[in-house]
């Protein structure tokens, strides 16, 4: 008998799809404001004004939603020696698309736990820069140097961001059946125990040791045989 194991809650996939859209929000109309071959973009927003008005509402509630993810996820991301030995393997997994001699990994694999901590670190410098050239609120306590200084880092902190989310969208998408995770909140047993075996003995063993702490993580929510 096969079994659904619920990877995330409600709460929690609700969480991170208000955080993607806003995502999308406060990267296109910062896009819009960068380059003049992107003007165009302010048009999603109605009109250059509204978007520059806009554009820093959307980065702090961004920023405020992934806080609240951050608390849910930051113990499963905490790196481990495991992940440095994956991150060696992962080349091959990459050229090859072979999975065999990859080290067994927890909840998340280390490309997913790199894009948490990049995610946290450009949006932490995003929230403080941003801060640093926000008309007409705050940018007149800092001096101009600081202010230009804060423009590049906001700027190399959206590119890191945007990368980082590219290739979290990619891992997604080529990692067959993770997508239902953040959809459905359940992924099946099978997938779990080929991307995530530590974690699915983890879960396995809360369904059979009936252990309070996983007790309301696994759902043995239909048969799949
Ligand atoms: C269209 C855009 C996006 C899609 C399709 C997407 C999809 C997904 C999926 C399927 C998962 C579950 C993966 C798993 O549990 O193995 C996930 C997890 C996650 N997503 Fe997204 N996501 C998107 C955008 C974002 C954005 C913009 C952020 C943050 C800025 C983000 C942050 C996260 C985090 C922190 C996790 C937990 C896994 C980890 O620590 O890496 N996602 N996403």
């Amino acid at each position: 008998m096969a079994y659904l194991i619920q990877r995330y809650r409600d709460g929690t996939r609700m969480n991170h799809w208000v955080v993607v859209l806003l995502f999308f929000c406060a990267g296109l109309s910062g896009l819009a404001l960068f380059h003049p071959a992107l003007f165009p973009l302010v048009n999603l927003f109605g009109g250059g004004q509204w978007t520059r008005t806009l554009h820093p509402y959307f980065g702090l509630l961004m920023v405020l939603g992934f806080v609240f993810l951050f608390f849910q996820m930051w113990r499963e991301n905490l790196w481990s020696r495991r992940d440095t030995e994956w991150m060696r393997a992962a080349p091959k997994l990459l050229r090859t698309g072979e999975e065999e001699g990859m080290p067994p990994v927890e909840k998340y694999n280390a490309g997913q736990k790199l894009v948490f901590w990049f995610s946290a670190v450009s949006l932490l410098l995003l929230f403080i820069t941003g801060f640093m050239f926000w008309q007409p609120w705050f940018a007149d306590s800092f001096p101009i140097l600081v202010r230009r200084i804060a423009v590049v880092v906001h700027a190399f902190a959206a590119t890191v961001l945007i990368l980082t989310i590219i290739a979290h969208v990619y891992a997604a998408i080529w990692v067959k059946g993770s997508m239902r995770a953040m959809t459905r909140g359940t992924v099946t047993e099978r997938w779990a125990r080929r991307n995530h075996p530590l974690w699915a003995a983890r879960m396995r063993e809360g369904v059979a040791t009936d252990a309070a702490v996983h007790k309301r993580q696994v759902v043995d929510l239909r048969s799949e045989s």
